[in-house]
């Protein structure tokens, strides 16, 4: 393919899965980060696929400098999924909008300023709030009554990229996923999962912070989505809900005692529900997108433990994202 994408936050873990996808089909990730670590990069493509990604540290709430950046690496699409997550706009609610919500709009801008024709940026299932949940599929008209700024930032985002489209003709597509995991998720809400893999690989105890019901959507497959969404498709201001499985939490912690057995009633959890519809309908992308893959749970945790035992093998295994022991 060899075409160039501008991918806001790919130091993070979506972006890291996203620059492997881009990378294996032959096309040039610019990664446009506020950080310097590209540890996830590397624990997901290995040290030889970070020489094929350019590197550009910069911050999404500098209008001009994203500007700029854009601008000088003229992408085919921009993926974007810089942002802060559900704890640090908690922490930190006017940070949060800067980053999430300002810039956002920045990144729009550069957008159009560019001639870019086409971004997929990351919303959240966080801008449904825990009232939609009725037992049923929340399609993407349910109600947006999220309970937490990010999920209001999120929502927010959603609007401003209508009003790109109804204004600019700048065509986007938003997606809303919920508990992605997978090897480079360590940080967020929803972290819990992937985290207990790792210490279970480790042969840690680990609980994991809430419990019920949650949609978990395979970090290798949200990549493959946002890539498909940026490469085409209708064009205006599109929604669309991730579906991966909706389990208990608990059914992910026998899961991964099977893989590990040796941690057998180490691995727990407790804590409140997310506050999140637990199940997304997906029927929209996955009837507009045909050919994206969908990963079992079984499946994706199984990768997800045998990249961490990899990783631990060769004594790259981070541990930042386990309670210190
Ligand atoms: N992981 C999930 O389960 C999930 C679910 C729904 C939505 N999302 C959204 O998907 C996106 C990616 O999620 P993730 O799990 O990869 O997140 P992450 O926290 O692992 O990565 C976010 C990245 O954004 C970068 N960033 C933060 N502020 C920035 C700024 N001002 N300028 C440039 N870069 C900045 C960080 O350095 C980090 O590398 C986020 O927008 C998140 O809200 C994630």
């Amino acid at each position: 393919m060899n075409d160039t994408y501008f991918v806001t936050g790919a130091l993070g873990c979506i972006g890291a899965w996203v620059c492997k996808h881009l990378v294996e089909r032959g096309d040039r990730p610019v990664v446009f980060d506020v950080g310097g670590d590209p540890r996830r990069i590397r624990d997901v493509l290995g040290t030889e696929g970070l020489a094929k990604i350019q590197f550009v540290t910069g911050d999404i709430t500098d209008g001009d400098a994203t500007k700029r950046a854009v601008a000088a690496c003229k992408p085919r699409a921009i993926i974007h999924l810089a942002g802060l997550q559900v704890p640090f706009c908690r922490q930190d609610p006017a940070l949060g909008a800067r980053v999430n919500v300002l810039g956002t709009i920045h990144v729009f801008e550069a957008a159009l300023a560019a001639g870019v024709a086409r971004i997929c940026y990351a919303s959240s299932a966080a801008v449904f709030g825990p009232s939609e949940d009725d037992g049923t599929a929340v399609p993407e008209s349910g109600s947006l009554l999220p309970v937490t700024h990010y999920g209001v930032y999120k929502q927010a985002n959603e609007g401003t990229a209508r009003i790109y489209w109804l204004e600019k003709k700048l065509s986007s597509v938003g997606l809303r996923p919920l508990t992605v995991y997978g090897v480079g998720r360590d940080q967020g809400l929803t972290s819990g999962p992937t985290t207990a893999m790792k210490a279970a690989v480790l042969g840690l105890p680990f609980q994991i912070g809430f419990s019920g019901p949650t949609d978990f959507h395979y970090v290798a497959d949200t990549a493959a989505a946002f890539v498909a969404c940026a490469d085409g498709g209708p064009a205006g201001a599109l929604l669309y809900n991730l579906h991966g499985d909706t389990v208990d939490v608990g059914e992910v912690v026998r899961a991964i005692e099977a893989e590990c057995p040796a941690v057998k009633g180490r691995i727990t959890f407790g804590g409140p529900r997310i506050p999140i519809p637990p199940l997304l309908d997906g029927s929209a992308i996955a009837q507009a997108y045909p050919s994206l893959p969908h990963t079992p749970l079984v499946a994706g945790i199984r990768a997800t433990i045998a990249r961490f035992r990899e990783l631990h093998t060769q004594g790259r295994l981070d541990r930042r994202d386990l309670p210190a022991s």
